[in-house]
């Protein structure tokens, strides 16, 4: 039996832990709400955790497309699917724009299936922009990071993301810390947000053109001798087309080993590396590496803000029909005809 007393213990301490964890957590950013599709949805953030459990399953390597797809596009105009419209750079049909953004073409796809079936089932009432946020937070949920609640009521942007917009935003792996804090202290994140952030690199892989520059001609000398002798076998030229997992000691877990690799001068990027060499971020590496806690907590707190970038909310924008193209862009193709007809069987049925 439990007794009243207990229960009502029970009631004040988990009421207690809600209130701290929502008192530490980001402002909302106004047109954003934590219940958006709690009545045109409901069923939304089960349909995608159901769906990607099952290919991150399948794929783990997903997880870590899906998170950097989300980051790609909240810094390149702001949260707004800019990223996924075909025709955008790094989108599915520039992958050889430079910057080569070597997003995964799979995580488009997984986005718009998604979309597909969060459609058939509610209606076009939820932007591609809410689906990549959740997804995101699931792929990390699903590696073994923490979970939070992610603001929604995004919309989709009209504008695609042009080369230069891409460039000017996003950072080169081999920029410093200075040019990383200064990159991101334009987006309003501060230097605990920018190691934070920095810490999504404990999942996926890169390719060695990201980093062979710290091996040829010369190796880096705050590389680790044995790391760059591994990479040496992966990477036999500067140019070689393979890739390596980012996180040495945990490729595929969502944890704090990013952190215990950059204390040990294991840390794949420039831009990494770098966050323990420069006195301003060393501690916050060494506070992570020490504490996965305080990590998992800077890094909810650093995707909340950076998930509400620049967002288009109320009459603004559109929810988009398909991911890949803006509402009016009618292109009367085979997939298109196939999609309404299944849409209206759905809804039928
Ligand atoms: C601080 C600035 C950052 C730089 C310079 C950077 C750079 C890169 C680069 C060069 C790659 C490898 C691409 C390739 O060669 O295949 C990569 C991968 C990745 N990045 Fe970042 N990144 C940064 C911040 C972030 C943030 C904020 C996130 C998410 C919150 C993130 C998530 C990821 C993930 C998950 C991968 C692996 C992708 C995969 O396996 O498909 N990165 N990043
Ligand atoms: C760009 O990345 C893709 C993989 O996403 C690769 O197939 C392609 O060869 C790369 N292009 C260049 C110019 O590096
Ligand atoms: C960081 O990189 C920038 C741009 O390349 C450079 O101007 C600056 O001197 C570098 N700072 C440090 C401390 O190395
Ligand atoms: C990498 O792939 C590209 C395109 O597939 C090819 O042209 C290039 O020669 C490859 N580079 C190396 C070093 O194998």
């Amino acid at each position: 039996m439990v007794s009243p007393s207990s229960l009502l213990v029970l009631v004040v301490c988990s009421s207690l832990i809600f209130f701290v964890t929502e008192a530490q957590r980001p402002a909302l950013v106004k047109g954003l709400s934590w219940s958006f599709y709690e009545s045109s949805c409901p069923q939304l953030e089960s349909i995608i955790r159901k769906r990607l459990e099952k290919q991150i399953k399948d794929d783990v390597g997903q997880a870590a497309g899906l998170l950097r797809l989300h980051f790609h596009d909240c810094f390149v105009l702001g949260c707004d699917s800019s990223v996924l419209l075909d025709g955008s750079a790094g989108g599915p049909s520039e992958q050889t724009a430079i910057p080569n953004l070597t997003l995964r073409k799979k995580s488009f796809k997984i986005i718009d299936d998604l979309r597909k079936r969060i459609h058939a089932e509610c209606g076009q009432v939820v932007s591609c922009s809410d689906i990549t946020a959740i997804a995101a937070r699931d792929s990390v949920v699903l590696t073994g990071g923490p979970n939070y609640d992610v603001p929604l009521g995004r919309r989709d942007g009209l504008n695609f993301a042009t080369e230069q917009a891409t460039i000017d935003n996003l950072v080169a792996p081999f920029a410093n810390t200075t040019t990383v804090l200064a990159r991101l202290a334009v987006k309003g994140l501060d230097a605990t947000d920018a190691v934070a952030l920095s810490g999504a690199h404990t999942i996926g892989i890169s390719h060695c053109t990201s980093f062979t520059d710290r091996l040829y001609p010369n190796q880096d000398p705050t590389m680790d001798n044995t790391l760059a002798n591994n990479l040496k076998v992966s990477c036999p030229t500067a140019d070689s087309n393979n890739t390596v997992n980012m996180d040495v000691r945990s490729p595929n877990v969502f944890d704090n080993k990013y952190y215990v690799d950059l204390m040990n001068r294991q840390g794949l990027f420039t831009s990494d590396q770098d966050l323990f060499t420069d006195e301003r971020t060393r501690d916050i590496v060494t506070s992570f590496g020490k504490d996965q806690k305080l990590f998992f907590d800077k890094f909810v707190i650093g995707m909340i803000k950076m998930g509400q970038l620049n967002v288009l909310t109320g009459g603004q924008g559109e929810i988009r029909k398909r991911c890949d193209r803006r509402n009016k862009d009618k292109k009367v193709d085979i997939a298109t005809v196939v999609e309404d007809l299944e849409e209206t069987f759905s809804a039928l049925f």
